[in-house]
């Protein structure tokens, strides 16, 4: 055990590596069949999960088995799923399925019925009195894909409320955020876990201004706050009966169902809140119940794992087949990236594989005409996440149809490929030139064992989405596992913020700022002063 590691770590963490575990896993990835002969569908939740163009074989199966085995798994996920110290930097739970249970856990029951109550009732006494029909809701990152996905996902065709979400410190975010608005029926939503997020205490504040401009005697009466520091939103001035919480044992980007889901209720009622809980918890029931093999987060977990570290792919597509999901690439991109963007193992020694993939993509059929390109003819290509429903809710029965078709085909040529060798017969009927017919087909021929996932969900509900959120989150979980890596902390992201404080107080004259580089002290210089 590393010197300074807490001692409750599983033991050992060895460097995943050189395990036998391991190099049994990349031996069967290696030797699995990869040519998509072999339907394999896992259920979960109410989600279809196919898996069939993965590399696949019951050696593999077996060998991941005995990987997270190896890797302590069963005695991981009883600690996630029972509130046990599963972020061993930050010494807290990472226990956002207790949020989500229709009975939640024992010792914090009590507080997460309450906060769910105080979220609902205060939804239901807005409905009630037809209280502000415009939301300006302020946070970023966890603190805001959740809401912003759920929201735009389920009320794409309308919502009770008009819903604005503003996370950005650039100010013409909060600009546009307010632009249009009447204030004197505009509620602020202030979501900040720590209550300490730059952008979003300053653009709380300009918020706040424009309530005061506007004339409104009491504007905190306008302001509610969602956070785990309800200390800091009453010093803010916020009224305690506003503030709704949570804890530091749920994770920023694992908090939408907490009250940072509050914006949901505002926007599509209480129900569909509800919903998005039950469909997370009937994950959960999955990924705690169902055997390894036929359980969807695990599988999807280590058919990730052989694409990045056997395949060796640097990055996922993730290829949303549905216009309402504009946000769920930026979602998965924080759940992912933010977890699993880490260089060292729980025992603070640098990992020994490469870890968290580049997550990357754009809504279907948009991406086909943006980046497909470079799926079927680039020199790497990447594993592609297809997400589709199997009904829509639009009247537009023809368009569902070419949108499924569009997103089967897509798979099946990354799979199939077509070879010069087939192409030039093709490619010779209109081209009189064979020599030129077959300069033209090696350019028009696709390389094809490009392997997917097909994720289908019933319909768009909000019990589909969390159940959908859920499986991404249990997956990003069991990689953590197996790279032996801590997915609750994110420490990375704390210097450039540090930095920037230092910056803008150069920039404003209040600090003069050495030790920069020539750049950084150039553009500092250019801007100092300025308005
Ligand atoms: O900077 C990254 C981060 O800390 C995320 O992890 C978090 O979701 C986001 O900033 C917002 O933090 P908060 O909810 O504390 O304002």
């Amino acid at each position: 055990m590393m010197e300074g590691a807490p001692t409750y770590l599983p033991n050992p963490v060895e460097p995943l590596a050189g395990t036998a575990a391991w190099q049994a896993f990349a031996e069967a990835a290696r030797r699995a069949d990869r040519s998509g002969g072999t339907l394999r569908v896992l259920e979960a939740a109410g989600l279809s999960v196919d898996l069939s163009t993965q590399a696949q074989s019951p050696e593999l199966l077996a060998a991941g088995s005995a990987l997270l085995a190896a890797r302590d798994f069963d005695a991981c996920r009883e600690r996630l799923l029972e509130g046990g110290i599963a972020n061993c930097t930050e010494n807290r739970a990472a226990w956002h399925t207790a949020l989500r249970a229709e009975e939640p856990p024992g010792r914090v029951a009590g507080r997460i019925v309450a906060e769910r109550d105080r979220v609902r009732a205060f939804v239901r006494h807005l409905d009630a009195e037809g209280r502000f029909h415009s939301v300006v809701h302020i946070g970023i990152g966890g603190s805001d894909w959740g809401p912003k996905l759920v929201v735009s996902a389920l009320g794409y065709a309308g919502t009770r409320r008009q819903l604005r979400f503003v996370s950005n410190i650039d100010g013409h975010a909060i600009e546009a955020g307010l632009i249009g608005l009447d204030p004197q029926h505009t509620l602020v939503v202030v979501s900040s876990k720590s209550f300490t997020t730059t952008e979003t205490m300053h653009n709380a504040q300009c918020a706040l201004q424009w309530l005061r401009e506007a004339g409104i005697a009491d504007p905190w009466s306008h302001v509610v706050a969602v956070t785990a520091n309800p200390e800091a939103a009453q010093r803010m001035g916020v009224a305690p009966d506003r503030i709704f919480t949570f804890w530091d044992w749920a994770g920023g980007r694992y908090s939408v169902w907490s009250a940072i889901g509050l914006p949901i209720a505002l926007a599509l009622g209480a129900e569909a809140l509800d919903g998005l809980l039950q469909g997370a918890a009937a994950m959960d029931e999955h990924f705690a119940q169902a055997p390894l093999e036929h359980n969807a987060p695990v599988q999807l977990a280590l058919t990730g794992l052989a694409n990045r570290n056997v395949f060796g792919y640097p990055s996922v597509n993730i290829a949303p087949y549905d216009a309402r999901l504009l946000h769920l690439v930026s979602y998965l991109q924080q759940l992912e990236m933010e977890s699993l963007g880490k260089s060292v193992d729980l025992e603070g020694r640098p990992v020994t594989l490469p870890t968290g993939p580049i997550v990357w993509g754009m809504p279907g059929t948009d991406g086909q005409h943006t980046f497909f390109q470079w799926l079927h003819q680039g020199p790497e290509g990447a594993p592609v996440d297809f997400i589709i429903c199997r009904e829509a809710d639009h009247p537009y029965p023809e368009h569902h149809r070419l949108l499924v078709a569009n997103c089967l085909a897509q798979r099946e040529a990354l799979l199939r490929g077509k070879p010069a060798s087939a192409l030039e017969a093709e490619v010779a009927a209109k081209e009189s030139d064979p020599a030129r017919a077959a300069w033209l087909a090696r350019h028009k021929a696709h390389p094809g064992g490009r392997p997917s996932s097909l994720i289908v969900l019933p319909r768009l509900t909000a019990h589909a989405m969390g159940a959908l959120l859920a499986l991404y989150e249990h997956k990003v979980f069991v990689q953590g596992v197996v790279w032996g890596i801590n997915p609750f902390d994110q420490w990375g992201v704390e210097y450039g913020k540090v930095l920037a404080t230092g910056i803008a107080k150069e920039l404003s004259g209040d600090a003069a700022g050495e030790g920069h580089d020539p750049s950084t002290a150039y553009w500092v210089g250019q801007w100092r002063g300025r308005k």
